[in-house]
């Protein structure tokens, strides 16, 4: 069983359930995201689970775990949500769990490095290409182990827009045939020895 940590526009997400692949659920850091409207045209359960509302981020860590166990979820994937997850939800979650990046890690991640800022990096640092990764989510911010990555060209005349826009299509297209993958193989479960 799959579940998906959003924060706002949802379009990976979208992705993901339009291509057929079934979501136990959808959690959300953030209340009346588009992501969550995604959520339920699909007919996914969702929730929100802010910081506020569940007495600060360990709470919340643990509360977002505990919610994907009682889900019967297996691999949860971080799409475009925007905070870091710490012990605790490693703690209540014991499956396998991935995140998508805009870019080619171990390029322009890290720190601050989320939606158009990456991509800002990657025009900033003159690079002739940029994409997605999707990678394994450890206590590192954006240093796991990478999966799968895809390749685009940085065009002459791009701005971030454009260049999010391309990259957004691959992210698109990489993170549905990773999971197919996963899914296909019985890979959602965490290899055997991996805490997470
Ligand atoms: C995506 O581009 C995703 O790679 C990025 O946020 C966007 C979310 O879009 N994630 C990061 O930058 C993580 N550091 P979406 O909500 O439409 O899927």
């Amino acid at each position: 069983m799959l579940g998906i940590l959003v924060s706002g526009r949802g379009s990976n997400l979208e992705a993901v359930l339009g291509a057929g692949i079934g979501v136990a659920l959808v959690i959300s850091n953030r209340p009346a995201v588009r992501a969550l409207e995604v959520a339920s045209e699909h007919g996914v359960p969702w929730m929100v689970m802010r910081r506020a509302g569940s007495g600060g981020a360990v709470a919340r860590d643990t509360a977002i775990g505990e919610a994907l166990t009682d889900a019967g979820v297996e691999l949860a994937v971080l799409a475009g949500y925007d905070q870091m997850l710490g012990p605790a939800y490693f703690e209540a979650f014991r499956g396998r769990t991935l995140n998508i990046h805009p870019s080619l890690l171990p390029a322009h991640g890290g720190p601050g490095m989320m939606g158009l800022a990456v991509h800002r990096a990657v025009l900033a640092a003159g690079d002739a290409e940029s994409g997605a990764t999707i990678h394994e989510v450890t206590a590192e911010l954006d240093g796991g182990p990478i999966l799968a990555q895809s390749r685009v060209p940085v065009l002459a005349g791009d701005d971030v827009d454009t260049l999010a826009a391309r990259v957004l299509i691959e992210e698109h297209r990489l993170l549905v045939a990773t999971l197919q993958r996963l899914l296909a193989s019985g890979g959602e479960r965490a290899p055997a020895g991996d805490p997470c």
